[in-house]
């Protein structure tokens, strides 16, 4: 008789046939930056991440690359007074990201350090473009989007991570880093990004929901899956390095899909919500969180994802330390 149960019948065969394995090496771990000196804030929606400070950043750093995680993708919060119309606050000289960039690369620069290039964390409107009478522009904002991420290459980033969704913003943007002699830095396009509920967590941690209406006229109807094919070529004819899928784990169809279709390394962002949710259920005792998030880990891998952004990150590698 065939039976499959006999390739399942030790840890030892187990390990033999096993298809997919998640390393730290696959992983990209979010971290929240705030101005200031001596911060490290629990974020309540997100348990266990925190917004730091960047003397406390330095340190949390250190702490991930013992542990293997070298890779990281960082995200401003701003007090509200420093938000304009025009996201300036995001190319200012004096902006404390832009600064933390420039230490942290100086500190490690074995780091792989990935941006985050959208006008919404320093926007009064909370959209990642301009505004104009409740319309989102998209030709006006390439410049703003141009200026940040010149400014981020300047600072020594690694990786630009456009977050936008404006038409062009790829192009744009690598035309602008080709220009000013900066053809070394690389592009993350947040390709396929969805108008997903899952970003709740997020928006909170940095309150940078939109004021009014909703993200539907840039980021991507769930329903479509045809749509992201036509991003991926898009971004890839632009000269994007590598593509990007978020949310990950309702979205794992169009990661299989990109991979298949795509010859670019993949990225899957397993968002704030999707975080939250097993951190949720897991104090309430109705998930082991541990091996619950492993398993979430492995499956978006499995779909074809070559890298994953990931609050477990370091969880992750603690537990496979
Ligand atoms: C905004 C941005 C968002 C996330 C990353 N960049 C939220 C949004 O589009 O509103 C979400 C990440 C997460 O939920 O973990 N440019």
């Amino acid at each position: 008789m065939i039976r499959p149960r006999r390739n399942r019948k030790s840890e030892s065969i187990r390990s033999l046939v096993k298809e997919t394995t998640v390393t730290v090496n696959d992983l990209v771990y979010p971290l929240f930056l705030v101005d200031g000196k001596d911060i490290s804030e629990p974020i309540k929606s997100l348990p266990n991440q925190k917004r730091w400070s960047c003397d406390m950043l330095l340190h949390e750093i250190e702490s991930c690359l013992k542990l293997g995680i070298h890779s990281f993708v960082l995200f401003p919060g701003l007090e509200d007074h420093l938000k304009d119309a025009d996201a300036s606050y995001s190319f200012n000289e004096r902006n404390f990201y832009l600064k933390a960039i420039k230490q942290i690369k100086a500190r490690f620069p074995e780091t792989c350090l990935i941006s985050d290039v959208a006008m919404d964390p320093y926007s009064s409107d909370g959209h990642d473009g301009l505004v104009s009478q409740g319309k989102i522009l998209n030709d006006e904002t390439l410049p703003i989007l141009g200026k940040m991420a010149l400014a981020q290459a300047n600072a020594g980033i690694d990786v630009i991570g456009p977050s936008d969704m404006m038409d062009g913003r790829v192009g744009f943007i690598r035309k602008e880093l080709d220009e000013h002699g900066f053809q070394e830095v690389s592009i993350m396009s947040y390709t396929a990004k969805y108008a997903s509920a899952f970003y709740g967590p997020f928006r909170d941690a940095l309150e940078s929901a939109p004021k009014e209406g909703d993200k539907k006229s840039y980021q991507m109807d769930p329903a479509n899956k045809i749509e992201a094919l036509r991003e991926a070529q898009l971004d890839m004819i632009e000269g994007a390095d590598f593509l990007m899928v978020k949310p990950a784990l309702c979205y794992l169809d169009i990661v299989h899909l990109l991979k298949k279709e795509v010859r670019l390394p993949i990225a899957a962002y397993n968002v704030s919500g999707e975080y939250a949710m097993l951190k949720a259920a897991a104090q309430n005792g109705w998930l082991d969180y541990e091996l619950s998030m492993q398993e979430m880990l492995l499956s978006i891998k499995r779909a074809g994802a070559d890298i994953i952004l990931t609050y477990a990150a370091k969880e992750f590698a603690e537990l496979t330390d």
